[in-house]
């Protein structure tokens, strides 16, 4: 595993999210109900920012059209199949990390 450190704690209250760029990809990153994940920031539709979208009971709205991914399995929220790529996220030391795999 390759922790990288992308942001402060206090840079992804709860409620927030962010855009990162990591190996050329862009990822959404959020923090909701207190838990954090990490997914492909690009919508599979038509490339919509997932970031910018609204997060519920650990599932994401894509703020152009309304697809709907789940957060833990980037699956498609209404057929369950996978689309977007997660990543593990974690926090530690008052920073949060990514597990960027290898490119
Ligand atoms: S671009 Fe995301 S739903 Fe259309």
């Amino acid at each position: 595993m390759t922790w990288k450190t992308i942001c402060s704690s206090h840079e992804l209250l709860e409620g927030m999210s962010r855009e990162e760029l990591l190996n050329g990809e862009i990822v959404a990153i959020f923090r909701n109900s207190g838990v954090l994940y990490a997914i492909d920031g690009v919508c599979m539709h038509q490339g919509g920012p997932i970031a910018k979208g609204c997060v519920r009971d650990g599932i994401v709205t894509c703020p152009w059209h309304g697809w709907q991914y789940e957060l833990t399995t980037g699956c498609n929220a209404a057929t369950k199949k996978k689309m977007l790529k997660t990543y593990q996220i974690r926090e530690i030391d008052g920073h949060i990390e990514i597990d960027v795999p290898e490119s």
